[in-house]
């Protein structure tokens, strides 16, 4: 892999701007002169836990743990490598970036890859010119005019024409310097069976070019437009290569994604026509997951996306599978993917609605969609049959496997009061008998009704030391203070963890810098609560001495608290230590009551 030098990493560092990049995803809120919170990004909050340290350039979420500094902000929320998120940083902050001399065999399948790149992209270019310019399109054109979707439209995603000759894009890429063996790899051409010769893929298509998260075309897909003879299958796409994976993929993730974050929200539909006509409506955060078969991946990459997942899926069975399957794996996300169901009707799907009905219709339908519990559960209600006592008890059988998987709220009282009026039940006999044991054990669910795999998140790791904590992060805050006092510290005594006494070693040496010199690699645990710190301290900075003096003293006093149980575990006097503590609680009684 071609490694960029340190110092461009550093100057990437140098450049970001904190507030700004972290504000691309979590709403910040002032929170105090140098204090900045937010919802975390990383979990699932109502009241925000989540922190930056604009200066020290670092975050921390005191719910989760999770602590990091611009690089990691970038891997975690944009699903990337190092490499990536240096590359994604770089761009943003306007920083060029300089490579390693990397070993010859790495520096070629890199130069390989950016020349499939290239030629990708320079393809994409010509089939937007040949659907806007040549006559053979005309058809095209006059094809999509007819679906209802404009130019500007179109010209945003880059819908192109590829024309009917065998070796247009053949003879051009050939002409611009690229070989037969870039062309096969790059999924643009095919070989014969028969002659062993190669041609072009696409022919006589509509293109949509599928583009990664950063907007780098990987493939195509192409659309005949079902002229009499043409036996092609409705989309072709592009080979699985090294760079086009269909079940990675989502398109127009690269338009989508600046709304989506800003939505905290990602609609899901299935074609590619259906998200440039939600997008020509004003749904700027749609993506299209190209067929029903949703994919891990691609639940990996919506979830990237957004927190939230609004299905517009065909209501027809296929869209419905798609859907459960969707409900398990988002489910099984820590932290889990809230999912809702945009209600299409039956037999539309959201490109067709577009053009009937206007961009408002799919809209007002896309901001009404229902948590995944309550579309379940109407659903039901509405197509099982309720007209016998045996059909009613039916799909009182199924109702209580999804039930099991509510939780009590009051999304749940809802339908539960819903259910009981269409089945004829009173709400009292429906509760009883929904609280029988499930038809099957499910998983449980979120109140919002986006169904959980896992328990509850798992107890945060017990907050031993909070005092410790707060005295050292004070100690940034007011390094005037600080310095001496840490310069006093017996690490040993007066901090009960190690990876605390390494933090005070730290900041002895680099109290108005903390972050600086802090390599994860060889002590991960010290570098995270590093960064915690610098972040408690943004809390701080309007500290008073009296404050500071305050924070010392419990130190002090945690001490005695150790000591005295050490001694009383040996069995040794423990009363002069007692008088001491007690000496020390009443001075620290006087100084808070001052506060
Ligand atoms: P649809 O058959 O619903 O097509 O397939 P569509 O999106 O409504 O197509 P238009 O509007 O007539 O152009 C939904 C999606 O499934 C994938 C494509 O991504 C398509 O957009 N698909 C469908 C294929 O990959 N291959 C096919 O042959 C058909
Ligand atoms: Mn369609």
């Amino acid at each position: 892999m071609a490694l960029y030098t340190n110092d461009s990493k550093e100057r990437v560092r140098d450049a970001v701007d904190m507030v700004d990049l972290v504000s691309s995803r979590v709403e910040l809120k002032r929170a105090g002169a140098n204090r900045l919170t937010g919802l975390c990004p990383f979990h699932d909050e109502r009241s925000p836990s989540f922190g930056i340290n604009p200066v020290e350039k670092v975050y921390h979420c005191f719910g989760c743990q999770a602590s990091g500094d611009a690089f990691t902000f970038v891997m975690e929320t944009e699903g990337v490598d190092f490499k990536g998120a240096l590359e994604h940083l770089a761009d943003r902050y306007k920083v060029t970036l300089e490579l390693e001399d990397e070993d010859p065999q790495a520096a070629e399948r890199r130069k390989r890859r950016e020349r499939l790149l290239e030629l990708l992209e320079r393809t994409a270019t010509f089939y937007v010119r040949q659907l806007w310019e040549s006559q053979e399109a005309a058809k095209a054109r006059e094809y999509l005019a007819a679906r209802g979707l404009q130019e500007a439209t179109l010209r945003e995603f880059r819908v192109g024409y590829a024309p009917s000759a065998w070796d247009t894009v053949l003879n051009g890429s050939r002409r611009a310097g690229f070989g037969n063996r870039e062309l096969y790899d790059a999924g643009l051409a095919q070989k014969s069976q028969s002659s062993g010769r190669i041609y072009d893929r696409f022919r006589s298509q509509i293109i949509f070019p599928l583009a990664d998260p950063r907007g780098r075309v990987r493939g195509f897909a192409g659309r005949t437009m079902g002229g009499e003879g043409d036996r092609r299958p409705k989309y072709v796409n592009s080979p699985e290569g090294e760079l086009f994976h269909k079940g990675k993929t989502l398109f127009a993730a690269d338009l989508a994604r600046a709304a989506a974050a800003k939505a905290q929200s990602v609609v899901a539909a299935e074609g590619y026509t259906d998200v440039i006509a939600l997008h020509q409506a004003g749904v700027r955060n749609a993506v299209g997951i190209m067929g029903t078969a949703l994919t891990e991946d691609q639940i990996g990459e919506l979830a990237r996306l957004a927190p939230e997942v609004r299905l517009a899926l065909d209501a027809d069975s296929a869209g419905q599978t798609a859907m459960l399957r969707a409900a398990r794996i988002a489910a099984g996300r820590k932290p889990p993917l809230r999912l809702r169901v945009v209600g299409l009707p039956p037999g539309d799907d959201p490109a067709d609605l577009v053009q009937r009905e206007g961009g408002e219709a799919i809209t007002r339908l896309v901001e009404s969609a229902v948590p995944f519990a309550r579309f379940r559960v109407q659903r039901r209600l509405a197509t099982g049959d309720l007209a016998t006592a045996e059909g009613r008890d039916r799909v009182l059988h199924e109702l209580r496997e999804d039930f099991s998987l509510l939780e009590p709220s009051a999304e749940r009282e809802e339908l539960a009061r819903i259910a009981a009026s269409r089945l004829d039940l009173s709400p009292e006999l429906l509760e009883s008998l929904l609280a029988r044991a499930p038809a099957r054990p499910g998983e449980p669910a979120g109140p919002d009704g986006s169904a959980r795999i896992a328990a509850p998140p798992a107890p945060r790791l017990g907050r031993r030391d909070p005092t410790e904590r707060s005295f050292l992060a004070l100690c940034i805050a007011l390094p005037d203070l600080g310095e001496p006092a840490l310069a006093e510290l017996d690490p040993d005594a007066d901090l009960s963890s190690d990876v605390a006494r390494r933090a005070a070693a730290h900041l002895r040496a680099r109290l108005r810098s903390p972050t600086e010199g802090l390599d994860e690699l060889y002590d991960g645990e010290l570098v995270a609560l590093v960064r915690e710190l610098a972040v408690r301290a943004t809390a701080m900075t309007s500290a008073s001495r009296r404050d500071f003096e305050i924070e010392r003293l419990q130190l002090a006093l945690a001490r005695l608290g150790r000591e005295i149980a050490a001694a009383r575990a040996q069995g040794a006097e423990i009363q002069e230590l007692a008088a001491r503590r007690s000496e020390m609680r009443a001075h620290l009684d006087r100084l808070m009551e001052q506060v």
